[in-house]
């Protein structure tokens, strides 16, 4: 057995309000880094880590405590990309830098949510959510300052920034 000691890689949140980009990047950061990409929302439903429906909105509430159980050994390995719409339920430890991509452009925000039909009601409380900046102070309120960023979602090459200075975080996360 080789006595090497291999350092665990770093995990990383990809945050923000729905269709801000997140899965987006993600599939990106994936190929590009291979990384494993957690996308909670999608984990939930195939696994029905689902409390409850909430008919108002049209959106699944989800078990918390059973999709933290699911991720902990996953996380415990490291190399992961979690996406999630939220990030004030996490283990803090869990987690080296934080990422919130934000869509300061309503109107493009806002195309994006119809797209996907969303009902009145769900598309303004989301566009609420972006103009006030919910998702990134939660972060702020969740994990240290100093390890979370904010990126941009609105266009392509927004996304190649975010890219790059995702891809440079984890070139300097390296050199530590
Ligand atoms: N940087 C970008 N430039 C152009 N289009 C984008 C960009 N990011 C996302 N989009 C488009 O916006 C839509 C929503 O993006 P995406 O699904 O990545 O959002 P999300 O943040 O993952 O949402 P959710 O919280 O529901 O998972 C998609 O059609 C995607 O192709
Ligand atoms: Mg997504």
């Amino acid at each position: 057995m080789s006595d090497e000691v291999v350092d665990a890689l770093p995990n990383i949140l990809i945050t923000g309000t729905p269709g801000v980009g997140k899965s987006y990047l993600c599939q990106k950061l994936q190929e590009q880094l291979k990384f494993k990409w957690i996308d909670c929302s999608k984990i939930a439903k195939e696994n029905d880590f689902i409390e409850e429906y909430d008919e108002e909105y049209e959106c699944p509430i989800l078990d918390e405590d059973k999709l933290m159980d699911y991720m902990e050994p996953l996380m415990a390995k490291g190399g992961n990309i979690v996406e999630y719409h939220g990030c004030d339920f996490f283990p803090e430890r869990w987690f080296s830098a934080v990422f919130v991509v934000t869509c300061p452009n309503n109107t493009v925000l806002y195309d994006r949510l119809k797209d996907r039909n969303y009902n009145d009601k769900k598309l303004k409380s989301n566009i609420e959510c972006e103009i006030f900046g919910t998702i990134l102070e939660e972060a702020k309120d969740s994990y240290k300052p100093d390890i979370v960023f904010e990126l941009k979602g609105e266009t392509k090459q927004d996304a190649e920034q975010s890219l790059k200075t995702i891809k440079n975080w984890y070139k300097a996360w390296k050199r530590k």
